[in-house]
């Protein structure tokens, strides 16, 4: 297959070049290859060849909530954002929390064969926050990344006996990562939104940005004494910028990520009470949006993650405080960051490609430089189409997104996972 006409870029930088993919790997990267005879062409005219992205952060919902989504489905909507590797989380019905269950949802990607499908495994059972899942049996069976995502660990000795663990836990040579979701829940409880002047003047109850610092500044401070990596999910307010900056400056392990959702929308989109602007932790006000674009901008921030959370229609037509939190993130992913982010496309590149898959430790497959025998896990997008969701396009088997008649900046095009194109013109191929 011949990559024509596009500018390639990866941590090298940008250069006009055609691909050659050969038995799933890059072959040739030159301008102006002649095509074979009989070779399959993707035009790439006006794109960007880029490394595959990679999802830190993706709920599939199966097992347990196949209505919302399933792995294929899922997988599907990764695709045709130009991600060719996810890292599904555990919140499912039953928790990643065993070596069969993370066996399962496994094969499910495998066998839906439109990205690779790496299942995180759950940092206690059940993610209930009481009792450590068997982190070491979950390493040696592939897991890189542990989280309770949904919930953050509660008892701070229950995450310190963790991170000693892990600290001592290997997955091919790299030290398996645990992932937190920070919100002390005590402070939470009964909230369906940022706690500020629009949640006082909708009259409706408050999640206040504190509620995550207190955890983000507890687990820095754990990483500290046990010397084991965290990763903070959904990073959304200032402070919590400013904590994981602080820590940085300091030299701990400490990486973070962002979503699409919390550099784009604001608090104040709850005016009119829809359960589409409902997400855990909440969108917060125009000063934290900046925040968190100016963490991206200088790589306090590492990765952009979609926290994709599908959710079924009759669900989120429930009334606020009943309603679940999340929104759809796979497909809009690049659209919204090219959208909100006044950064090079390479640095976006970075935090949605080589960035995410170090963290997720697929470093060796995805993120890859664009050069000879390397893994030809590629996406190739145009950074200037301006586009709009159509709901009924969406592949995700869910339509919770926020984004409908929002003008999106940037598309993918084609998506190639391991030498074969998985989505040709915006569309999957399987
Ligand atoms: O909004 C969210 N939805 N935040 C989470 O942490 C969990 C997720 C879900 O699973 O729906």
């Amino acid at each position: 297959m011949l990559i024509r006409g596009g500018t390639v870029l990866d941590q090298a930088g940008r250069r006009r070049s055609d691909v050659r993919l050969e038995e799933g790997r890059v072959g040739e990267v030159a301008p102006d290859l002649a095509p074979a005879d009989g070779e399959e062409i993707l035009d790439a005219a006006g794109c960007i060849v880029s490394p595959g992205f990679v999802d830190l952060h993706t709920h599939l919902r199966e097992p347990g909530r196949e209505e919302a989504e399933t792995i294929e489905t899922g997988s599907r909507a990764a695709a045709r954002g130009g991600f060719t590797c996810v890292v599904a989380m555990p919140n499912t019905d039953p928790t990643q929390d065993s070596v069969s269950v993370v066996e399962f949802v496994r094969a499910q990607g495998e066998a839906a064969g439109l990205c690779d499908v790496r299942p995180s495994g759950s940092i206690t059972i059940g993610r209930l926050g009481e009792q450590l899942s068997p982190l070491a049996e979950l390493a040696a069976v592939g897991v890189h990344l542990f989280t309770d995502d949904g919930d953050g660990v509660q008892d701070p000795l229950l995450m310190r006996r963790a991170l000693e663990y892990a600290a001592d836990l290997h997955h091919d040579g790299t030290p398996i990562v645990l992932a937190q979701h920070c919100e002390v829940k005590r402070l939470t409880e009964g909230a369906v939104m940022h706690e500020g002047h629009c949640c006082s003047r909708f009259g409706l109850p408050g999640w206040p940005a504190v509620a995550e610092e207190l955890m983000v500044y507890r687990d820095i401070e754990l990483v500290r004494l046990t010397g084991a990596p965290v990763h903070i999910l959904h990073l959304s307010t200032a402070r919590s910028v400013e904590l994981v900056r602080a820590a940085k400056a300091d030299g701990l392990p400490v990486t973070a990520e962002a979503t699409p959702h919390h550099i784009s929308l604001t608090d104040e989109l709850l005016e009119g009470y829809s359960a589409i602007y409902k997400v855990n932790p909440p969108l917060r006000t125009m000063a934290d949006v900046e925040a968190v674009r100016a963490g991206l901008a200088d790589g306090t921030i590492d990765a952009i993650a979609t926290d994709h959370a599908p959710h079924a229609p009759e669900t989120k037509e429930q009334p606020l405080d009943q309603a679940p939190p999340g929104m759809l993130g796979l497909e809009t992913a690049l659209g919204v960051s090219l959208a909100h982010l006044d950064m090079d496309v390479t640095n976006v590149v970075a935090a949605l490609s080589w960035k995410p898959a170090a963290i997720a430790g697929v470093a060796d497959e995805h993120g890859r430089p664009i050069e000879a025998g390397e893994p030809a896990n590629l996406t190739v997008f145009d950074p200037d189409e301006t586009w709009e969701v159509q709901p009924a396009n969406l592949a995700s088997k869910s339509r919770n997104t926020p984004y409908i008649g929002v003008p999106l900046t940037g598309r993918t095009r084609h998506t190639i996972l391991r030498g074969t194109a998985v989505v040709i013109d915006g569309a999957a191929t399987r």
